[in-house]
């Protein structure tokens, strides 16, 4: 049992995070290696990485990647074996991984397709003499590599995509695709061409060995035209391929005993001085529950129905502090929401891992209103601080928390609020059954006891990819 892993991605914790995308590549190495597996992860050397360089020594030389040379260093920061793609052309600039102030940049495709083609290059020759036995891409940035594999040759490598969120593609002009190496006689419907154009992530989802996602919930979604986005066919023409691998967080970076006001299930009550200390850094008054909110602000989020099913809950006297950055609008209806409920509603605009830490602690319930969730890594963090869940009954939000219905409740195992449908009079009854289980003070204890008491550790996710890698190598 076990092999070499060459893990592809565009995000990884602790250099470069945008989502929880970034968690998870960061995370898989640890919780395989223990299996017999060594992954090594391959990332794009962005402006913010370049300093590891000098530490760094070089592996592999491109003579010309999509314009001008670049060469890939490998070494260890952060307890991770990682490879960094060191191409100035595409990757030495401001911004973060995929944008600056004026947009996405236009050359996305050559960037990604850059560190796609870097990936299939190790995966069929090796590095320095490291050859991985199966090439793990995330995502559509990482779309193009089993594409590669496929039209330049495998080298004997397997190749797994594992999607992350479909809603984002990897969208290319047809007319780049000389440009992209890819082979003109492929553009057809049933390999490269989407709508027309190309897309990373289709090119992936028709040419990868096997094709994972990070709930079985969303596995089974994306083959529906609700959430499959345009791709819903493509991946149910797969089905026999697609596996649903639920994410895991880390209990060394998410544990309520290692917060400076620390608690645990045992200790419960003392995760109300945590709540206490919170209120008045805020300045909030509040005699209710504090609801939080830790997010990217999108539509995807459910932001629009968190603002609409709001007031209902703050006038019942609960309260909510929010984090996170995104859509403008979504910002500034954040922050007018603020300026109604001064004495009950924070709204902190900006990205801010030691204060999330914060709000996980203090906060009562977490509020997870997703239109569509892979996985959500929020509600686990929320379930690990006994921060109870309210979610929407979709993706990996319905297969991480379990609705208080009154089976639930009485068998022991409720852990939150799911609702359905997933719009803002749902979520608005949903608020409604929190705020009712709250003020049942033993009951709400009891399901942050069952909360608390999962293990949400990478141990199964870990045994599902290791079972999978072994089936491909065979
Ligand atoms: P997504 O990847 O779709 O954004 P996830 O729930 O999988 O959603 O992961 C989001 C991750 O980013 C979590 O680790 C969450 O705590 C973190 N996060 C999101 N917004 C912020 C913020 N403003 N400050 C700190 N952490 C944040
Ligand atoms: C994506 C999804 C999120 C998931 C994360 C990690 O960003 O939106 O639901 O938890 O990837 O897999």
């Amino acid at each position: 049992m076990g092999g070499k892993i060459l893990s592809v991605a565009s995000e990884c914790v602790p250099l470069i995070k945008t989502g929880g995308l970034a968690d998870v590549v960061g995370a898989l190495p640890a919780a395989l290696a223990p299996l017999g597996w060594h992954m090594r992860t391959l990332l794009p050397a962005y402006r913010p990485l370049l300093p590891h360089l000098a530490q760094m020594s070089e592996v592999l030389r491109e003579a010309d990647l999509f314009g001008a040379p670049a060469r890939v260093v490998a070494g260890q920061i952060a307890g991770l074996d990682l490879l960094l793609l060191d191409a100035p052309h595409l990757y030495d600039r401001d911004g973060g991984p995929y944008s600056d102030t004026r947009g996405d940049f236009a050359d996305n495709p050559q960037r990604f397709a850059a560190l796609s083609w870097v990936a299939a290059r190790i995966a069929r020759e090796g590095a320095s003499g490291w050859k991985p036995d199966v090439l793990h891409g995330h995502d559509w940035q990482a779309g193009f590599a089993s594409a590669y594999l496929r039209y330049h040759g495998t080298g004997g490598a397997a190749s797994v995509i594992t999607i992350h969120n479909i809603a984002f593609q990897g969208w290319a002009d047809a007319a780049l695709i000389d440009v992209l190496r890819l082979p003109k006689s492929a553009f057809t419907a049933d390999a490269l061409e989407y709508y027309g154009g190309l897309a990373s992530l289709k090119a992936a989802l028709v040419t990868a060995d096997a094709i994972t996602t990070v709930s079985p919930t969303y596995a089974a979604e994306i083959m529906r035209p609700e959430f499959g986005m345009g791709l819903e066919g493509v991946i149910a023409a797969r089905a026999g391929d697609v596996l649903g691998i639920l994410n895991g967080v880390d209990p060394a970076v998410w544990s309520p005993e290692l917060e400076p006001i620390a608690y645990s299930r045992e200790t419960l009550s003392d995760k109300a001085k945590n709540k206490l200390a919170l209120l008045k850094d805020l300045k909030l008054k509040i005699k209710g529950p504090l609801a939080i909110i830790v997010s990217r602000l999108t539509a995807q989020k459910g932001i629009d129905l968190a603002l609409s099913a709001m007031p209902e809950f703050l006038d019942a006297g609960g309260g909510l502090a929010v984090l996170g950055t995104g859509d403008p609008a979504f910002e500034i209806a954040l922050r007018a929401l603020a300026a109604r409920y001064p004495a009950q509603v924070s709204v902190k605009i900006g990205y801010n891992e030691a204060y999330s830490h914060r709000l996980f602690a203090g906060g009562d319930m977490v509020l997870v209103p997703s239109r569509f969730e892979p996985c959500g890594l929020t509600q686990m963090y929320g379930l690990a601080y006994g921060t109870l869940p309210v979610v929407a009954a979709v993706g990996g939000l319905a297969d991480t928390v379990i609705h208080a219905s009154p089976a639930a409740l009485s068998a022991g195992v409720a852990t939150g609020v799911v609702f359905h449908p997933v719009d803002a009079m749902g979520f608005s009854g949903a608020l409604r059954q929190a705020l009712r289980l709250y003020r049942d003070a033993p009951t709400w204890a009891k399901m942050q006891r069952q909360a608390m008491a999962l293990d949400l550790g990478w141990g199964p996710a870990a045994a599902q990819y290791a079972a999978l890698y072994q089936r491909l190598i065979k």
